[in-house]
């Protein structure tokens, strides 16, 4: 049997820290309720434009498969998460290919936001399991600054994103005391309005039907990206903040519970549980709810906000290298967030 170890890990954050009094300066907003609500205290900014979600990606993949010990031609899969991607098409794996001058292999984004990363290293463990791959490299990356309403309008959405990356290289091992034990992915559809970006996008919601009436051939474009749509902010991400809160606060402790009720584990043997870094306030009840001492939660979300599909492998990157995380250890990885989606994973490193 053949289980699927995680052979290197990498990260990246981009070099400009921008701090809750640095947003004062373009939004009402202040320190004091940024991190009453949110825990948050910086996040990072990339490079306006000499740095992307993809190139992000790479810097965080270049350590990644370094440390697997391997090359970029040793890579045969890529998976991408993201929810920022370089562009609406094509999605950013490939732009790994090419930055990374890897062999023609394939490349395969993944569109679940939050949970992103953990759906994209189940997608990983079944190739790696399967036979099918032997060294996939799984990136997380995001350039949120690029994308949110930095004014008052925006505040309760653009406070809490940064800007980041991180990666892993999975690769096959038949030491059955290491690798992914199980993969837990979760979605709930009726949800998906209330933390979503509407445009661009196919949906015609944000049409009346008089308005979808009027169209004529000559304004079909203006369905999918409008003026209107702009002076609405439908190019904004939108979040109905407490209602995300109310869900994410069941859903990340049952899918926890799920992971470690599908292999015999209790709680208290987790060595280091990695939640999705979506608010401090929402791991805190998660951690108070399975009643885990604070030595067994990794929370980095004060110094760089909420970087989404980037969220875990940075976390889990960082985690390790302060050496919280140590050969053989149980690790649990859990999400939640825009679908609604969400997901577990737990590991012995
Ligand atoms: N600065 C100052 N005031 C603000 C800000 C801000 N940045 N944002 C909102 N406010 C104001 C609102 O205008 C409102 O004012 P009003 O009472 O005069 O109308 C007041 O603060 C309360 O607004 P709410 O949106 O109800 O704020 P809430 O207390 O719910 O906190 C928050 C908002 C932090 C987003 C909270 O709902 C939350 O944590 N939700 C979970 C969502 C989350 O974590 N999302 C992360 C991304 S998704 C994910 O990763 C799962």
């Amino acid at each position: 049997m053949i289980r699927t170890k995680i052979a290197g890990i990498g990260m990246y954050l981009p070099e400009q820290i921008v701090t809750n009094n640095d947003l004062t300066r373009y939004m009402d907003t202040s320190d004091e309720w940024i991190q009453e609500r949110t825990g948050i205290q910086e996040r990072r900014f990339a490079n306006r434009t000499a740095e992307t979600t993809a190139t992000m990606g790479v810097e965080a993949a270049r350590i990644a498969i370094e440390r697997a010990g391997l090359g970029p031609e040793d890579i045969d899969f890529i998976i991408f998460a993201t929810l920022s991607p370089d562009y609406y098409f094509p999605g950013c794996g490939v732009l790994v290919q090419r930055a990374m001058k890897m062999k023609e292999v394939g490349a395969l984004d993944v569109r679940n936001q939050c949970s992103g990363f953990i759906y994209a290293l189940s997608v990983g463990d079944q190739f790696i399991k399967s036979g099918m791959y032997r060294n996939i490299l799984v990136i997380g990356s995001e350039k949120h600054s690029f994308g949110l309403d930095f004014s008052t309008r925006g505040r309760n959405v653009s406070v809490i994103f940064g800007d980041g990356a991180g990666a892993v290289v999975l690769q096959p091992s038949s030491n059955m005391n290491q690798g992914i034990l199980s993969t837990h992915l979760h979605s709930d559809g009726d949800s998906a309005e209330l933390l979503a970006l509407y445009n661009p996008g196919t949906h015609a919601n944000h049409w009346s039907d008089k308005d979808l009436a009027d169209f004529d051939e000559a304004a079909l474009g203006e369905m999918f990206m409008s003026h209107a749509m702009i002076d609405n902010a439908q190019n904004f991400p939108y979040m109905d903040g407490p209602a995300v809160f109310k869900k994410a606060v069941v859903k990340f402790p049952e899918v926890i519970m799920e992971a470690l009720n599908a292999n015999g584990k209790q709680a208290s043997e987790i060595k280091m549980l990695i939640p999705h870094q979506a608010n401090l306030r929402i791991s805190q009840f998660v951690q108070q709810k399975l009643k885990l001492n604070d030595d067994q939660v990794y929370n980095n979300i004060q110094k760089y906000g909420n970087t989404t599909a980037a969220s875990i492998p940075i976390a889990l990157c960082e985690a390790w290298e302060l050496g919280k995380i140590a050969g053989g250890d149980l690790v649990c990885l859990a999400a939640f967030g825009s679908g609604f989606t969400w997901a577990s994973a737990l590991l012995n490193w």
